[in-house]
This record gives structure tokens, sequence and C-alpha cells, in this order.
């Protein structure tokens, strides 16, 4: 569910002509709905109405200070993974009690800046890092509250580079380990550990993998609780899949349904970390087609957005459909791999991609582009980061201006002997 369609063979983000936007803009852009954002949101919060969960938006997803505005403000909390989205989460307004802190890596400074922030809960991912945790915590003469990030062994069945739940992965803590911790928690003195954490994976579209995981986090809670541990927070990460394709993920209530009754009767604040699920559908990679080339083999449409503006695709061969912005009325339909100026082999967009016959000046717009689009873009190339633009209703807002070349070397310096 998204709002992107055509009227009158004409696409629109809304109530908004996204062909009215390009001619404001420029191509290329990323082109978000405000509706489809915080529809997503609102639809997994009424999901789990009954247990009222904390639902940290996983800012990595999409970073925008409007989009993080405009979801904060219908009561979601932040999932961050670094200083910098610490210093994001509270530039759009979000209240340290609603923010959750996850990440193999967390530096002193970055771990410090947090506890000051007075952030709800620090997701822990290894015993040296607890014990740092303990040790600023010290320093800064606190008490933190920190959840065990524990690595349940489980498969989630998706691309090996977004599956993080499998016991050789690099993230989160044994059970053994995890045990251990607990029984040794007088060491931390400065840490409460009143949580456990989970996440699996990204674009889960099964309920199972889920379902395998939570049961084996109940059977551990409540050994932990039989020994006189107490837990208060159990957070369950996020992992959502959504339809890029032939996807057919579950929906919120009927993730709602699996996971609800596993947790009845027991007290727990549950959060959870979804990211892709509100974000993705939400967001739309606009670019133009500038040249189009007939190799032997194949057509390519060479469009003037690339993988450094839009990565998935080169990365983890990601789907993302193709929504020409004015639909053809008559005429053929053609083959594409839609590539990008950029120099490597690996920047291509689409490939082996039927659609309609498209001509130099046409614009497309890649769908599912609202999560981990505009966050994983680069200047590589030596090209400026493409604007982004916020629609809401008939009003469409720039969210954040297109770099320019100045941006480029805004921070570099050369030394006087090279002068
Ligand atoms: N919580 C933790 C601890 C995570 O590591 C992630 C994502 C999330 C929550 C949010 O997951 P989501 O609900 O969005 O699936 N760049 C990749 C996805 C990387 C996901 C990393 N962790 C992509 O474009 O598919």
């Amino acid at each position: 569910m998204h709002d992107f369609e055509y009227r009158n063979g004409e696409l629109y983000c809304e109530k908004v002509r996204v062909q009215d936007i390009a001619g404001r803009v420029g191509t290329p852009f990323y082109l978000y709905s405000y509706k489809t954002f915080t529809d997503h949101f609102l639809k997994i919060k009424k999901a789990f109405e009954p247990v009222k969960p904390l639902i940290c938006f996983a800012m990595k997803a999409n970073g925008n200070l409007a989009v993080l505005r405009a979801l904060v403000q219908k009561g979601a909390g932040l999932d961050i993974v670094s200083g910098g989205e610490l210093f994001k989460a509270r530039k759009a307004g979000c209240p340290g009690a609603r923010i959750v802190y996850a990440g193999v890596g967390k530096t002193d400074q970055e771990i410090a800046d947090a506890i000051r922030a007075n952030i709800l809960l620090f997701n822990v991912e290894s015993i040296p890092e607890l014990e740092n945790i303990q040790r600023v915590a010290h320093q800064l003469k606190r008490r933190v509250n920190v959840s065990l990030r524990i690595n349940p062994g489980i498969d989630p069945h998706t691309h090996d580079y977004i599956a993080t739940g499998k016991s050789e992965s690099k993230f989160g803590i044994d059970l053994d380990t995890a045990h251990l911790t607990f029984m040794r928690s007088m060491r931390y003195p400065n840490v409460s550990i009143c949580g456990l954490h989970v996440h699996i994976g990204s674009q889960i579209t099964d309920g199972e993998p889920f379902v395998k995981a939570f049961r084996k986090v109940l059977i551990f809670v409540t050994s932990l609780e039989k020994e006189g541990h107490r837990i208060q927070y159990l957070n369950l990460g996020g992992g959502l899949g959504i339809i890029y394709s032939d996807e057919k993920p579950q929906t919120a209530a009927e993730f709602a349904k699996k996971v609800l009754p596993l947790f009845k009767g027991r007290r727990y604040k549950l959060i959870f970390e979804p990211g892709r699920f509100i974000a993705g559908n939400g967001g739309l990679f606009v670019t133009k087609v500038l040249y189009i080339k007939q190799a032997a083999s194949k057509h390519y449409a060479i469009v003037d957005g690339g993988m450094n503006d839009l990565l998935r695709p080169a990365l983890y061969g990601a789907y993302h459909e193709i929504l020409p912005l004015t639909k053809a009325t008559m005429g053929k339909v053609q083959k594409y791999d839609l590539v990008g100026p950029i120099c490597e082999s690996g920047d291509f967009l689409a490939t082996n991609r039927k659609i309609q016959s498209l001509r130099s000046g046409d614009a497309v717009g890649l769908l599912g582009a609202g999560a981990y689009g505009f966050t994983m873009s680069s200047q590589y190339n030596a090209r400026p980061r493409v604007a982004e633009v916020l629609v809401k209703g008939n009003r469409f807002d720039i969210v954040r201006e297109r770099e320019t070349y100045q941006d480029l070397i805004q921070r570099e310096r050369v030394p006087a002997y090279l002068k």
C-alpha cells in the first residue's frame, strides 16, 4: 500500500503530479509521501494497540529530519546506531525516553553523548561493550539501562548481507554468554540490565522466523526470571518485509496476530524497531533518461541517477519497480537495462525490465526507495547528493536541497606546499 498512483496516465504522489515536481526540482531526486510513512507507522501501532509498545523507527532507513519529525509527532520513538543519528534524532525533537541505541561499535564519545541525552536503552552487542558502558557511566556518575542483544541462531531466509540472527553473524551475544552476564551483573553497578533485544534480519516476509526467535527469547527470559533476574523490556527488533515485486509479506495485523499470543499474560514493555516497513513504500527515486543505447544484445536506458544515489540494486541485486511518470497509451513494450552514469559495470538500477518504450528526456520513478535509498547514497564520481522532497496532500516541500559542486570540496584542504 502506498500513495503513488496513476490518474489519467500521469503518476501522482498523493495529490501532486510527480512530473510537476520534477519540473521544479530537476532530476534525480527522492520523493516521499507523508501519508504513506505515517500510515505505515499507525498500522503497526494499531495492530499492537492491546500492549501499547514503543515503536522506534529505525532511522538508518530514512534519516531526513522532516520524515523523522512526521513520525515523532505521531508518537514514534527512534532506533539509532551512531552519534550522528543521536544528533539528528534530537534535532527531530525525539525525547531521549523514546530512543534506543543499537550497533556493534559504539565509541566512548557516542556512549557518553547518549547517556547525557537520557536515552531509554542501549542495545548491547558484546561483553567488552558492556564493560565500556559501565566505565563511561561510572565516570559520568550515572546508572543506565541496557538490553542485551541476544543472537538466537535463527536463519531469517533473507539476503545474506541483511541476515543478522544466524549464530555465525557478528551481531548479538549467544545465550550462554548472555546468561553468564546476568549472573555477573553485580560487576556492572552503573548498569541496569533490564531488557533483552533480538533482531534477526531485514526484509523478512514470513512470520515463522520471527516466531521462532521470539519463542527462544521467551524461554530464555523465563529461565532468567526463575533465577530472580528482573526483565522489564523486550525489544523485538525490526525486519518486517515489504512488497518490491511479487513478495507476499505478512501485514502488520497478521504479524501482531502471530506475535501477541506469545506474550499473553506477560508484563514486558515491548519495543519494535521497524525501518523498511514504515518508510520503504513511501519513497520514489525519480530519474530521467539521458540516452537510449542499443547494444548488440540489449537496450540500455542510461539515466541521470546512479548507484551512488540508489545503491540497493548494485549491492543486493535488489528489485525496484519502474513507473514512468507519464504512461504511454500506445506504442510497444521494450526490454531495458536501466543504468547510471557511473564508471562501473555494477552501476545499474534495473536489469531486463519490460516497460513502455522510453525516449531521451522521459522521467521514471523507482518504487520502494523510501528506505535505505538516500541514507545509503554517496558522492562517488563527484556527484552531488540529490534532493529530497516530501509531499503532503497537495503541497510539496524540498526537505533536503540538492548538493552543489561547492559542497563536493567544502571540507577539503590543500596543503600549502601544493598551492
Ligand atoms: N534494528 C536493528 C538492530 C537493525 O540492524 C535494523 C536494520 C533494523 C532494526 C531495521 O530493520 P528493518 O525493519 O528496516 O528491516 N541496507 C539494507 C538493510 C539493512 C538493514 C540493517 N539493519 C537494505 O537496503 O535492504
